[in-house]
């Protein structure tokens, strides 16, 4: 079994940061959770394979929002040869979307895009529903539909997407599950995912079923084809478990490319669902969006006049992280932004304003396309 990042019982520090697919508080610390994870980092030897099969680099690549995996190489290698493989990502409807998950569905659509490959994309309505007390059956199933329609308004190829819902899946995907299950003591769970006797077993079976796609696409084709998995790192330890059953079940292990939290506009933390208002929402209004915004944490200084003559700190200002990994993919645009900040050439109402434009640009668009995948979303879906 891959390692994990439990933390040693006989420390008795709190650890300051906790990352997990439920929960992810503290500063994080990226060079230690490649360690604990025990995934590799994206180094240059891997950018300029990537470079050399996509003539430039995606803006997300460069600015290490992705910059993490397992793996990668045998998809890189794959690509090389003409040899089939296709992507694999998800969602758990726990509410509306927000601009923390699109952020890696950004990158996943240009892969699907440059690649000319399949997208399988898992709705985790049962993980959602087991997990959180107060959602009921209807309540997931809605907001199953909702972000659905998120997925295919981020610009997938509809024809090359198949949307999975676990409570209504496949028999195919109801068998991997349980292939899978097979494989997984209660002991490994319990390693990997910290489950204790509070958890209810709904949930000790849920890691079965967020390995299944990653087998479907060779279960389809009765040959090798393996995933590529694009998501932030707090997923990574259901790749471990189904690296770990892959070559007993006769099936490629799945590889993974992992991005950092897209941030909160509050100070510290990723951006989540559960905390509203810090979080944009897809299905915001502008003035909502332009409302949070305004009173995001930056790295200004306390008066205008101390602004002007020190310069603001943009390393901890959640308005330039979220230009920098999503919002302005533009080099040019943001060293300038970077430097005229440092400078002391910019108040922060202003710098925030112009996040503000370009939020409400995005979710019009987002918003438009959102209500033009209500012709097609049911199709979609496996
Ligand atoms: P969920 O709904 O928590 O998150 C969906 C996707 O968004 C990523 N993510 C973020 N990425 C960057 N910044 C953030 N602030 C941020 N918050 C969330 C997650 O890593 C994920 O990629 N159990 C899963 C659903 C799932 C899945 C998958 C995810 C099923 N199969 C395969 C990824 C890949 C879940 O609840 O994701």
């Amino acid at each position: 079994m891959e390692s994990n990042n439990r933390t040693d019982p006989n420390e008795d520090v709190r650890p300051s940061m906790v990352v997990t697919p439920w929960e992810v508080e503290g500063t994080i610390d990226y060079d230690r959770l490649v360690k604990e994870f025990g995934t590799q980092v994206i180094d240059e030897s891997i950018l300029s394979r990537m470079k050399r099969l996509t003539s430039e680099l995606h803006y997300m690549l460069r600015r290490g929002f992705f910059f993490s995996h397992r793996d990668f190489e045998l998809i890189l290698d794959r690509c090389e040869r003409h040899e089939p493989w296709v992507l694999y990502t998800g969602r758990g409807p726990s509410g509306q979307t927000t601009l923390g998950h699109v952020s890696p569905w950004i990158f996943t659509k240009y892969l699907q895009d440059v690649f000319n490959v399949d997208l399988y994309f898992q709705l985790t309505d049962d993980e959602k529903f087991l997990y959180q007390r107060e959602l009921s059956l209807k309540d997931v199933e809605v907001l199953t539909y909702e972000n659905a329609l998120d997925v295919l308004a981020v610009g997938f190829d509809p024809k090359k997407t198949h949307l999975i819902s676990d409570i209504r899946m496949s028999r195919d995907m109801r068998e991997l599950s349980l292939e899978v299950a097979k494989r997984v003591t209660f002991s490994t769970a319990r390693a990997v995912f910290g489950f204790t006797n509070e958890t209810n077993i709904g949930m000790v079976f849920h890691p079965a079923v967020q390995a299944a796609p990653c087998f479907l696409p060779s279960r389809i084709a009765g040959r090798d084809v393996p995933t590529l998995i694009p998501c932030a790192i707090d997923q990574d330890p259901y790749w471990r478990v189904a690296r770990d059953v892959a070559p007993r079940m006769g099936y490629p292990k799945p590889s993974g490319i992992y991005c950092k939290f897209f941030p909160g506009l509050g100070e510290g933390g990723k951006m989540s669902s559960s905390r509203p208002e810090t979080a944009i929402y897809t299905t915001d209004s502008p003035e909502a969006a332009r409302r949070k915004v305004m009173g995001a944490f930056t790295g200004g200084r306390a008066t205008i006049e101390e602004q002007k003559r020190l310069g603001a700190d943009p390393d901890v200002c959640t308005v330039f992280w979220s230009n920098y990994f999503m919002l302005e993919p533009d080099d040019e645009q943001i060293n300038n932004l970077r430097r005229i900040c440092k400078g002391g050439g910019i108040l922060c109402g202003d710098c925030k304003a112009l996040l503000a434009d370009k939020v409400v640009k995005f979710l019009k668009d987002h918003q438009r396309r959102r209500e033009e995948a209500r012709k097609v979303v049911n199709d979609v879906f496996i």
